[in-house]
């Protein structure tokens, strides 16, 4: 296996990371072609792996992280390992014991044909951190990553949809992809049905749209529903997925009328019971309250009130990009002491 440099901790610009991560393909062809639309491959400049992980991070990562469930997983074609079967106690104190990664098992594990998932890497890998960041910033919408390390034959997962996007990139080795139409066209987080009867359907019943295989540096973007397969190849491949949960119209639409839920819930003409059933003549001339209460809760869709809840929306779905430092504490202390 080929050693890779050690990522750095800043991928600095965002629009100037995003660029490069889906380069040789422009930003506008991206979002006009591709986002939310097609998968795409990237092969494009060198360095953006680099830049967000290593093989020997993600060694350094599962040898001596205290790694715990679920933060780790093992799959084999689809089926997982029991927590059971791959974590063993820590004596912590006298009194206090945890649950750990047992790395005998996960290196025998991955030896046997399992792929090792760990996920959300960006609490652990600061590069990655900062790539999630970096896209995070760009797109306005929530980012994590999930890495996959194989050294088998064997498919870790079988044939599924994500209801997120994914920007895949490889990081060592190689891997297959296949990818199918859509079984659900742009799921929501409650379609989530990864690997049901619609999936079996389409890729039986169609041809893969694309076909291609990963080798260390290149990328891919699968968006949300596509069906895929991924086949390891001979060799051992690491891969991250940098996943971007989409924000969509219905998600508007719920924080919209859960804001005009609480801004109405105190109001007494919407605390009074509901008018006897309207008969249908007066449906034509309803009452002076109905119209009124139904013209209110027309003011729900206004252009100027959806803005404003999607400015909230996007500041509460968004994590806080920056982490303290405990290195910067007793700068910090001395500051507000004589602020
Ligand atoms: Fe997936």
């Amino acid at each position: 296996m080929e050693t890779l440099r050690e990522p750095q901790d800043d991928v600095g610009d965002a629009e100037a990371f995003f660029e490069h991560l889906i380069a040789p393909v422009s930003l506008s062809d991206f979002f006009h072609m591709y986002w939310d639309r097609r998968p795409c491959v990237f092969r494009g400049p060198d360095g953006v792996a680099d830049a967000i992980l290593s093989l020997g991070t993600f060694d350094k990562v599962v040898s001596s992280s205290n790694l715990k469930y679920p933060f780790f997983r093992l799959f084999k074609s689809g089926e997982a390992l029991p927590t059971c079967d791959m974590t063993t106690e820590c004596q912590l104190a006298v009194d206090r014991e945890i649950n750990i990664a047992d790395l005998n098992v996960v290196y025998s594990a991955v030896a046997a044909g399992y792929t090792l998932e760990l996920q959300q890497v960006e609490r652990t890998v600061s590069s990655v951190r900062s790539a999630c960041d970096a896209v995070q910033r760009y797109l306005c919408l929530p980012v994590h990553a999930y890495a996959y390390f194989t050294a088998g034959a064997e498919p870790g997962f079988a044939p599924h949809f994500d209801t997120h996007h994914v920007f895949v990139r490889q990081i060592s080795g190689r891997k297959r992809w296949r990818v199918w139409e859509p079984s659900r066209r742009f799921p929501l987080a409650q379609d989530y049905a990864p690997d049901g009867d619609t999936v079996k359907a389409a890729i039986s019943e169609s041809a893969p749209i694309l076909e291609t295989t990963l080798q260390a540096g290149e990328g891919l973007f699968v968006p949300r529903g596509f069906v895929h397969e991924v086949l390891p190849d001979e060799e051992h491949s690491l891969h991250i997925s940098l996943s971007v949960t989409p924000l969509c119209w219905i998600d508007l639409l719920r924080a919209q009328f859960r804001r005009a839920i609480l801004d109405s819930q105190d109001d007494p003409a919407y605390r009074k019971r509901l008018m006897r059933p309207l008969r249908e003549r007066e449906y034509d001339a309803p009452s002076a309250e109905f119209s009124s209460l139904a013209e209110k809760l027309l003011g729900v869709y206004s252009v100027s009130e959806a803005k404003a809840t999607l400015n909230r929306l996007q500041r509460d779905t968004l994590p806080s990009a920056r982490r303290p430092r405990l290195a910067e504490i007793d700068t910090r202390r001395k500051r507000s002491a004589s602020g």
